[in-house]
């Protein structure tokens, strides 16, 4: 049986790319294997939320994943400030992370630009607190969409480089999984790069739209002209559109607007109310449960607890042998 861990920043609603990309194969292999999903609450901290915020951002993402099928009697489900461990092997980790390498990941570089008021210590250390998430339970696999594929290669790094110095096989080196497919980067609604909670309004669907929303952002969704020779290649915006269908709808529908497509009699709207129907049936269930357990408080405390008390387990177990490795030993 291997370890696998995998966590959410809290920063709003879950849309369908968290889904596909981390909490759908999560779900698969939580029956499998020893399982840990987390709330990043302490990433979440580099965009400086008010305390309001970050606590209903903690519950939102709590409901979610549970509604997502994470199962917390398989699985242990847990918040990250819950586990201080985590910030311990943080620091360690971060006497061996070097600026260079950290300056130069891509995440960091978008994030520099994007907020250039506020490029902080946090922003520029991410990958060395998500390498601590991740091997404080000596993880071998890590369900993640694409955009976290260069985190996770630092993380080996960081793994690599423990276990070299300090001589000694401690880590595995983790690498993100998707069931032996390629990591998925599910596309935004308007036209370019992927689906994203800080990407502007109409680019992304979120588990808890209801279906008047849902609708609205697909109509609205960018397309061309149409095609206007047989088998043309797809131009970004549409070819997003074919793939949010390849990740909701039946082969039927995908290779029945498909063949439109190819023979240029394709018209956008049908495939937009199509893929809007689809979206609203496959979310359904979500909304439902999202609602219900946003109710129960007493649950979603009973569930935090048997997390937190496991994830400890585990992180502290962690932490007392690196503390040894390292040579902080008793006298
Ligand atoms: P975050 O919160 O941005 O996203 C959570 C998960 O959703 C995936 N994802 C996508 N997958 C496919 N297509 C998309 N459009 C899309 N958008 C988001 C992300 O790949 C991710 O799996 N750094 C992480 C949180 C984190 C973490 C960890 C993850 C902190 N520590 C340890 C795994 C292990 C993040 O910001 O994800």
């Amino acid at each position: 049986m291997k370890t696998v861990v995998s966590g959410i920043r809290p920063t709003g609603k879950l849309h369908l790319g968290n889904y596909f990309g981390a909490l759908a194969n999560f779900r698969k292999m939580q029956h499998e294997h020893s399982c840990y999903f987390f709330i990043a609450d302490y990433h979440s901290l580099t965009t400086h939320p008010t305390p309001n915020d970050l606590h209903g951002n903690v519950k939102q993402a709590l409901v979610e994943f549970l509604a997502a099928g994470i199962d917390h009697e398989i699985a242990t489900i847990y918040v990250q400030s819950d586990v201080p461990q985590v910030t311990e092997l943080y620091l360690l980790l971060n006497m061996n992370a070097y600026m260079g390498e950290l300056e130069r990941v891509t995440t960091f570089k978008e994030k520099a630009r994007k907020q250039p008021e506020n490029i902080n210590a946090g922003l520029l250390t991410y990958p060395t607190l998500m390498a601590a998430d991740i091997i404080i339970h000596k993880a071998h696999m890590v369900p993640v969409g694409k955009d976290q594929e260069q985190h996770l290669e630092l993380t080996r790094t960081f793994a690599r480089r423990f276990n070299r110095m300090y001589n000694h096989e401690f880590f595995p080196e983790p690498v993100a999984y998707n069931f032996g497919n390629n990591l998925v980067k599910i596309p935004g609604l308007d036209g370019t790069g992927k689906m994203g909670k800080s990407e502007g309004e109409g680019n992304a669907i979120f588990l808890a739209d209801e279906p008047e929303v849902i609708r609205k952002r697909v109509m609205r969704a960018v397309t061309d002209a149409g095609p206007t020779q047989p088998n043309q290649e797809k131009p970004e915006p549409v070819q997003n559109l074919f793939l949010l269908m390849k990740a909701v709808s039946d082969k039927e529908t995908l290779d029945y607007f498909e063949d439109q497509y190819n023979h240029c009699t394709i018209r956008y709207g049908d495939l937009k109310k199509k893929l809007a129907e689809d979206i609203i049936r496959f979310t359904e269930p979500f909304r439902n449960r999202i609602r219900e357990l946003s109710a129960d408080d007493v649950y979603l405390r009973k569930v935090l607890k048997a997390g937190r008390e496991k994830a400890s387990e585990s992180a502290a177990k962690t932490i007392r042998e690196v503390r040894e490795i390292i040579g902080f030993t008793e006298f």
